[in-house]
């Protein structure tokens, strides 16, 4: 088979909000991506992952789109597109936008429409949305029409006087949902994605992709997850863009998408499927909860570290997948704390941490995707004030820890580990004051370590984590390494993560120690022809008895 570009790139994810400000208005904007693109060239990424650009009233940074067809002014103009298209073109980058399908903002003329009996629109755009009339108690009370939970903490209900009718958003209430079930919705979505193709964009990571159907019986069901997740046709309306819109335009694209089946990953992303090429899914990025925290619940109570649940993740995907299709291997993303932070040790062990992060990820088969900061070991935010954290799903999910019992303390922690602000932090590209993100104070605090961890010093130094990264990303390249096959070693381990690579042209043996304690460790394979390639400490002495110290891995290669 022919290889696709995208099975050879390596994809990195821009938080525009947090790249880089070009115009003095502490907003990371597409003009200081355009600067960036070259530093991205050198970095050895080939396509780059722009968060939304949509105009938007941003309570959920640009994912509440109030116009499809414009930029937001946040971060430039159509023009600006254009050229960064170009530029990236030119230094044969692609760019990959992010394409909401499954929600508006309540400010796009289209809900404004909906919800107001008296505007001439109304008809036409009522049903776009998801409404339904109250239930009531025995009292004659109002309720909501189910007890779901949204994933941002509240309920997914919200009332609208007009029509005497709640409307569902399974997001913020600033997000009304989506009706897939209207043929006239599905259209404007679809010309819209159309008009997006046209300017030239290379591919899109699809939104929340896995909620586009819901349960129209309304069960009730707390938190209801099930009832508007991953429904049987939600698959039906992707194959309809996907043979309408994007196959026939050729443009990659990505999905998004938690706990599918085998039946169902192949669905998603087969190389014979008719909705994406790649899906982006989740089993890895959770696996340090704790069930037994009742004041901080979910993901965001921090127990810990289950390397197992990690290892099968992937290993699960390579099996589900087999070479019926292609995987992507990431760390984390804008939703997620920073791995560093989550996964590794920010504090005595970071530099150490950070590399043992890059091996054990970035030598697996499949398409990666970095996540801005990544590569240089951003850490997470140490902020003190609640209103320093800038994310609506904090606030709401800040009152129900302390409804549940959490001191301020206990809650404001859990948003350091756990909270999405985490990994939208400014990037630190300099020691300069804001870290050289933006001249003036930024739309979010930089993180205070800036002097210690940035870019410019890094560059500099053979040894730092950004080093590592270039290197690590140099390899996939030469060796082929995306196209390897892959062999877990002692996936039961809760402490080590150990796999071997077998490309076309060498075999890739990683080990590493993943927890912050010296380990014992005998060695399995054979270490005949194989060289050391990657080292965290400098003075690793590779031999079949080993005395791993913290984060201690390595990396050999034979041919
Ligand atoms: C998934 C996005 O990654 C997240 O940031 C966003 O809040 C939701 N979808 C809603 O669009």
């Amino acid at each position: 088979m022919k290889r696709a570009w995208w099975q050879e790139a390596v994809i990195y994810q821009v938080y525009l909000r947090s790249f880089k400000d070009s115009n003095g208005d502490g907003i990371g904007d597409f003009g200081g991506l355009i600067e960036k693109l070259d530093y991205l060239k050198n970095l050895g990424v080939d396509a780059i992952w722009v968060s939304p650009h949509y105009e938007s009233p941003m309570d959920d940074n640009g994912y509440d789109i109030s116009d499809f067809y414009q930029v937001s002014k946040d971060y430039g103009s159509i023009e600006d597109v254009k050229a960064l298209i170009n530029e990236a073109h030119q230094r044969d980058m692609k760019i990959l936008f992010d394409l909401v399908l499954n929600h508006t903002s309540d400010e796009h003329p289209w809900f404004e429409a909906a919800k107001d009996k008296n505007h001439p629109d109304h008809e036409k755009y009522h049903d776009y949305y998801i409404w339904h009339k109250p239930k009531y108690d025995e009292h004659g009370h109002k309720m909501m029409p189910t007890n779901w939970r949204s994933w941002f903490g509240g309920p997914v209900w919200e009332y609208n006087e007009s029509t005497d009718e709640y409307y569902l958003h399974i997001f913020s209430k600033k997000m009304p949902d989506l009706n897939w079930r209207s043929e006239a919705m599905k259209d404007d979505l679809k010309a819209m994605t159309l008009w997006w193709i046209n300017q030239g964009v290379d591919g899109f990571r699809v939104d929340a992709s896995n909620h586009l159907e819901k349960d129209w019986d309304f069960p009730d069901g707390h938190p209801g997850y099930e009832y508007f997740s991953s429904l049987p046709k939600h698959h039906e309306y992707l194959e309809e863009m996907s043979k309408e819109v994007f196959k026939p335009n050729n443009v990659m694209t990505i999905g998004e998408a938690g706990g599918a089946t085998k039946e169902e990953a192949l669905r998603y992303c087969g190389f014979d499927s008719d909705e994406f090429d790649m899906l982006i899914h989740f089993g890895h990025t959770w696996a340090d909860t704790d069930n037994q925290n009742f004041l901080t619940p979910g993901k965001w109570a921090k127990g810990n570290l289950r390397l197992r649940e990690i290892k099968e993740s992937f290993a699960r995907w390579y099996e589900m997948l087999g070479n019926k299709g292609w995987n992507i291997i990431y760390w984390h993303n804008h939703d997620q704390p920073r791995i560093l932070s989550h996964y590794g040790d920010d504090g005595q062990y970071r530099k150490e941490s950070a590399k043992m992060l890059a091996y054990t990820l970035y030598f697996m088969p499949g398409t990666p995707i970095v996540y801005q900061g990544e590569e240089i070991g951003m850490t997470n935010v140490d902020y003190q004030e609640l209103n320093d954290f800038r994310d609506v799903e904090v606030y709401t999910e800040y009152d129900n820890f302390i409804s549940f019992g959490a001191s301020h303390e206990v809650a404001m922690q859990a948003l350091r580990d756990r909270a999405r602000d985490n990994a939208r932090s400014p990037f630190q590209w300099s020691s300069e004051e804001y870290a050289g993100f933006s001249d003036v104070k930024p739309w979010m605090n930089v993180v205070g370590n800036y002097k210690e961890i940035n870019l410019e010093d890094q560059l500099q130094s053979e040894d730092s984590v950004y080093q590592t990264y270039k290197h690590v990303l140099e390899n996939r390249k030469e060796d082929d390494i995306a196209f390897g096959e892959i062999t877990f070693i002692d996936l039961e381990s809760e402490d080590f993560y150990i796999y071997l690579n077998k490309t076309r042209f060498a075999t890739y043996y990683v080990v590493a120690n993943f927890t912050g304690e010296t380990k014992n460790l005998t060695l399995s394979e054979s270490l005949e022809g194989y060289h050391l390639l990657h080292q965290n400490y400098p003075d690793t002495e590779v031999i079949k008895e080993m005395i791993l110290r913290p984060y201690e891995a390595f990396v050999l290669r034979k041919k």
